[in-house]
Parts: C-alpha cells; structure tokens; sequence
C-alpha cells in the first residue's frame, strides 16, 4: 500500500500532545457558547446537570476515544471509518465512522466564519474602532459586517477576505502536519490562559464601578452569583440535562472523531488515562473557571444581571463586548479588545486545525495523499461548504449547520461508539486498552459506568432531543400518551425540526408580506444547507466503500 511509502507521523513531546488535545477542545463552545447555556438554562441550575455530564459522559467518552484512536493507530489507520472497522467486524462500522470526518467538515466551515470574525476585531480593537461608538452603533457594526454591507476597514467584502485569509491560515499550518499543529498549541494555549486570567481578574475586580445612571443596579459579582448560585429544583428538567449534555460534547470535542485522530499517533504503550484526564480538565477549568468570568460578569457590571438575561445570546461577545471594553479608557480598552478578540482566535484555531486532521488522516492511509495535498483538499471542502454560510448567514445556513453537524451528529456517533467499544469491542478488551501504559490507576467504577452508564445516557439524551414533548413537558405528555391522546411534539425535536416546524409556526403568525417571504426564504435556504451537508456525507460514504474496495483487492 502506499502508505508505507510516506514518512510516520507522530507527535513530537508529550507536552506538546496534551496542548495539542487540550486546544483542540478549548474554543470558542469555551468562551461563547458555555456562558449563553448557562444564562439559557438557569445559571446555578445548570452547572449541577453539567459536571454530572462531565463525569459520566465526557470523562467516559475520553477514555473510549483516546484509546479507540490509539488502538486504531497500530493499524495504521488515523480516521474512524477504519478505526472504528479494525474495532468491530460488521461492515457497517466504517459507515458509522464517516460521522468523524462529516462533522469535522461541517462544522469547520462555520467555526472558521466565527474565527475570523475575532481576527478581523482584533484589527478593528487595535485601530481603535470602536472608540467613542454608542452601545448601538458597536452592535449596528457588527449587523453590518455580517451582512457583507458596507465595508468596514475599507476593505470590500471584508468578512469574506478575512474568511478566506484565516482558512488560508489554518491550510498552511495543517499542511506542516503535526508538528504545526503542537507549535500553534504551544503558544496559543499559554496566551490563551494569560489573556482569560487577565479578564477575568479585571471582572472580578469590577464589583459595582461600572454603575450608571441608566443602569443604577449593575453590579459584576451579580453574574458571577448567578451562575455560583446551585439550584437543585431543576434536577428533574429534560431540557436542562439535554442543555448539558450537548453543552460538554461540544466543548470536549467528543462525537466529533478529532480526539480519536490525534490519539491515532500516539505509541501503543504511551500513556492514555493521565493524558486524557489533564486535557479533560484543562478544558474544564478554562470552560468553568475563565469562560464563566468574563463575558456574563463584566455585562452584569455596566449593564445589570436583567438586561443579561434578556440579551443572552452568542452576539454579546461581538455586540456588547467591544463597547464596554470602552468604558476603560482607550489604552486599557484596546489592551482588554486585543486579550478577549485574541483569545477568541486562540481558542478558534487551535479546534480547527483538529477538524483538518480526520480527512487528512483518511486520505493519506487510503489514497497516499501527502500533507500538501490533504491540507489543500480539506481547505477547498471547508470553503465549499462555508461560502453558503457567509453569503447567506442571514438566511440561516449557519444554524443549520451547528444544527446537524454540530449537535445531532455528535450525539448519534458517540452513541454509536459506545455501543462498539463497550459490547462489540468488548469492555473487557476496551478496559486493557484503557489501563495498558496508564500512569494514573484508573477508577474501576469507569468500567461499570462505560459499559452501562455512558450508553444509556446517551440513549436518553438522543430520545429526549428526537421527541422533545410540546413545552418540554415530559410528565403532562407521558399521561396524554396513556390516557390515548398521544405525544406532542415540541418544535423544538429533532423531528419537528425535520420539517421546518419551528420557522412554520412563525410563518402563520406572520403579519406581513415581507415578513413571510424571508421566513419562506429561510426554509429555502435551510433545505439547501441540508442538501451541501447530505451530499458531503455522501461523498465520504462513496471514498470510505473505494477504500475498502482497494484494501480488499491489496490482500488477494
Ligand atoms: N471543542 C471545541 C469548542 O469548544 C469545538 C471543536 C473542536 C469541534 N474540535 C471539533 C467541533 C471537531 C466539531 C468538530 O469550541
């Protein structure tokens, strides 16, 4: 086969691995998602559901990746279709693990946008931008930015050149191979942790100077009490626990096929349980401990918990952040724009070279595809794909995507992947591959809990997303289904989803023309995102069946 013909790749330093992993889970989920699900979900009620999931879904799912992707790699196989095929002996696995390359193209096409968004805020913080702008003018720039409007830096179409010059960026670094990717780490992730540690001492400094006459009650450790603030009532609430569940895929980078890529180059003695354990809480307490301290308290300090909790959402960092930075004077507001866009980009890169690494990997063990080429290749896949979600942001092809890709196929592929490792694999086999070369004695419960628990849970989470009961209301829906008057779906469900449901219920209450035609666009346009998303599945499926065609015909 042709791959012998092409030099190993492996990582270079155990420290640089654990960087490696570590910012291939730190991103912006860190940063920009974990705080919107909190203030979403409750604040101190969500935080007990999301270190429940940490324990019995992450850590779990860590070990079972890490040491699938080790296992995989003493055959010589870097991506999970063949990972996963050298695990279980039934064809269908190889399919199963075309998810691992999927997701990672169709998030990476959207991840980029966002990344270069913060780079191109980096720019507009250092040039002073946004200085002497109102808090609506800051947020008006940003609505106008991502509509491709009028240019900003005097350069047309600036977010389309910024979009293509940071996928540029992330191509050339991939197509270094590994050795690229751990030198990124090792600066990024250090800045990273400054700039957080940075912001969020400045927060927790704040208390109430940020007060105005406009917003007399605001006060920084509001946002912090908010979410440090347990609240057990919500235990028993779906929504939440699914809130959290999904919340620690992303932010983990589990379901995803990127940690099982990575671990693929490691030696099959190196050390798994202690590895995947540090980068699993270096996420952590950059997730819990800085992602939670900057953005919620820092709008609590100038502009009350309430206007937070009304204004949640993922524009905050971009809308709300650069006008506050404001307040602190124009040299301490560039300093504050350059830390929070930096680290933004940090976090953003080192997550999407990881997504690079699955069909490269792939490529280069089936086709003999070098890193030029899989670099190359992987860069004009990303930008098929994410062109629409730049074009026609608006339109919603962005969401579209974050939805399949970024949140439903992760929690079918790990499923899928627990079942494999835990009662195909065998947890027997699958508990040797955990502890072999271990330098930390792993907790035996782990295998209990990986054989019974992690699948089960994953089961519900998928059930709960797939039939979401109308209101969420689990309890009223179970009765309405025994006494025959049947289940309700909420728009919500990956069902209702299915069929636009929720853009329908906004469309008959529709009051005007205009109105309906841009939700009639939308349905449009989600329908063409899931034909770009459908049709790259299907391309996977289509090289994963020619490989398999190739080894077999190599064996006779
Ligand atoms: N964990 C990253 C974050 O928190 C996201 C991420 C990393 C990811 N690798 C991925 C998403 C692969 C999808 C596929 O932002």
């Amino acid at each position: 086969m042709e791959k012998t013909s092409l030099p190993k790749e492996a990582w270079g330093s155990r420290l640089g691995l654990i960087l490696a992993m570590a910012g291939n889970a730190v991103g912006l989920g860190n940063f920009l998602r974990f705080p919107v699900q909190a203030v979403q979900n409750g604040g101190g009620a969500f935080i007990i559901p999301y270190l429940v999931c940490f324990l019995l879904l992450g850590i779990p799912l860590l070990f079972i990746e890490w040491s699938s992707g080790r296992y995989g790699g003493k055959f010589g196989n870097h991506s999970t279709p063949f990972i996963l095929d050298s695990m279980g002996k039934r064809a269908v696995w190889k399919y199963i693990g075309v998810f691992g390359i999927f997701t990672n193209i169709g998030v990476v096409a959207y991840y980029t946008y966002i990344e270069s968004w913060s780079f191109s805020y980096v720019l507009h913080a250092l040039m002073g931008t946004f200085e002497g702008m109102s808090q609506s003018d800051v947020a008006l720039f940003f609505e106008e930015y991502i509509s491709l409007g009028s240019s900003t830096l005097g350069i047309p179409l600036e977010p389309l050149i910024f979009y293509i010059l940071v996928l540029f960026i992330n191509i050339y670094i991939l197509s270094k191979g590994l050795g690229g990717i751990e030198k990124v780490a090792k600066i990024g992730m250090p800045l990273l942790i400054l700039f957080g540690i940075l912001l969020a001492v400045t927060a927790y400094r704040m208390g109430d100077s940020g007060r105005s006459a406009e917003f007399p009650d605001a006060n920084a450790w509001d946002g912090f009490d908010f979410l440090w603030t347990p609240q057990f009532d919500s235990l028993t609430n779906p929504k939440v626990w699914l809130a959290a569940a999904g919340q620690i895929f992303f932010t983990l980078s589990v379901g995803m096929g990127t940690i099982q890529c990575y671990a693929a180059y490691l030696n099959s003695k190196d050390d798994i349980a202690l590895n995947s354990v540090s980068a699993g809480f270096m996420n952590e307490f950059v997730e819990v401990v800085l992602g939670s301290a900057i953005v919620i308290p820092i709008a609590a300090g100038y502009l009350g918990i309430d206007w937070v909790l009304e204004n949640a959402g993922f524009g905050m960092a971009f809308q709300t952040m650069p006008f506050l930075f404001q307040q602190w004077g124009e040299v301490f507001a560039a300093i504050a724009g350059v830390s929070w866009f930096g680290l933004l980009f940090f976090a953003g890169i080192t997550s999407s070279l990881a997504m690079g690494t699955p069909w490269m990997g792939f490529m280069r063990d089936e086709f003999g595809w070098g890193k030029k080429r899989g670099a190359y290749s992987f860069g004009l896949l990303a930008l098929i794909m994410g062109l629409p979600t730049v074009l026609f942001y608006q339109q919603g092809v962005f969401e579209e995507y974050d939805y399949w890709a970024g949140t439903v196929s992760l929690v079918v592929f790990a499923l899928m992947e627990s079942i494999l490792f835990a009662w195909v694999f065998g947890i027997n086999k699958g508990w040797s591959e955990i502890t072999t070369g271990a330098d930390i004695k792993v907790p035996q419960v782990y295998k209990f809990i990986i054989k019974y628990i992690t699948p089960l849970l994953l089961l519900m989470v998928f059930l709960g997303a797939l039939i979401t009961p109308e209101g969420n209301d689990w309890a009223g829906n179970i009765q309405s289904l025994f006494s025959g008057q049947g289940w309700n779906l909420d728009p919500s469900s990956i069902i209702e989803k299915l069929y636009h449901s929720d853009i329908k219920i906004q469309l008959a209450a529709s009051k005007s023309q205009e109105e309906s035609q841009i939700l009639e666009e939308k349905i449009w346009y989600s329908n063409f995102a899931r034909t770009l998303l459908i049709s790259l599945f299907l391309l996977i499926c289509l090289l994963v069946f020619y490989a398999n065609h190739k080894r077999k015909i190599n064996i006779q």
